[in-house]
């Protein structure tokens, strides 16, 4: 699965550039039977299995080894949610150690005894941790120097606002009857600026209840003048 649509496009280049790296790992390859197995069937019963606490931990001992001090993440839906300040901590460190699971759970020992985090990239539930760790990479790969160019810095800004982000539009000016709102043509930046804030702010309030309440705590006068809710 890897690098997958990550050998593609920006981050294929930037990888081939050296700009970042990958090496992924088969933790079968540390399983120490015969069956090379990686996993058993949970203590206190139920569907599904569970990946060993030592052939976890003998994978991530020889993973460190070639790079120590990267945090170590596996990916699960019970994990806390990935965000832009997770992605952008995770993007200024030394790299990271991903942990995917299939089907299946890891071994709670490993996790505390190794400080994992676990971490979720939403409120559904995947066939298995790569997807997610592909998701997780792109959006730290993305952040790196020379991957995406100046573009990225403005439009990390504006989600570090903690709003979404505003629509665009472009020409022609008149699609199918379809205006571009007049203040976009106007050429007063000031109001451009206003526009995009006022369309941000109802887009966030709108879509993304949880998000605006933690903005609003940040910035008490909402756009309606009134004092927002904490
Ligand atoms: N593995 C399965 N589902 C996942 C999710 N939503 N996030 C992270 N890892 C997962």
């Amino acid at each position: 699965m890897f690098p997958g649509p990550l050998g593609h496009s920006l981050a294929g280049r930037a990888l081939r550039e050296g700009r970042w790296a990958l090496d992924a790992i088969d933790i079968r390859g540390f399983a120490t039977d015969r069956h090379r197995s990686v996993d058993d069937t949970p203590c206190g019963g139920g569907a599904g299995m569970v990946l060993r606490p030592d052939v976890v931990d003998a994978a991530c001992a020889a993973t460190l080894a070639s790079g120590p001090g990267r945090p170590l993440v596996a990916l699960t839906p019970r994990g806390v949610p990935l965000d832009q300040a997770m992605v952008r901590g995770f993007a200024e460190g030394p790299g990271v150690v991903l942990l995917c699971g299939r089907f299946e759970g890891i071994d709670q020992r490993v996790i505390e005894a190794r400080g994992m985090l676990e971490v979720s990239i939403g409120d559904y539930v995947l066939s298995g941790g790569e997807p997610a760790a592909l998701v997780l990479l792109d959006a730290c790969v993305r952040l790196l120097p020379g991957v995406m160019g100046a573009a990225v810095s403005g439009e990390e800004e504006s989600f570090s606002s903690g709003l979404l982000e505003y629509p665009h539009y472009t020409r022609p000016t008149n699609w199918n009857g379809l205006a571009v709102p007049p203040v976009l043509l106007s050429g007063n930046h000031a109001e451009v600026a206003r526009w995009r804030r006022e369309q941000a702010e109802m887009l966030t309030r709108t879509r993304r209840p949880d998000l605006w309440a933690r903005h609003g705590s940040d910035n008490p006068i909402a756009l309606d003048g009134q004092a927002s809710a904490a």
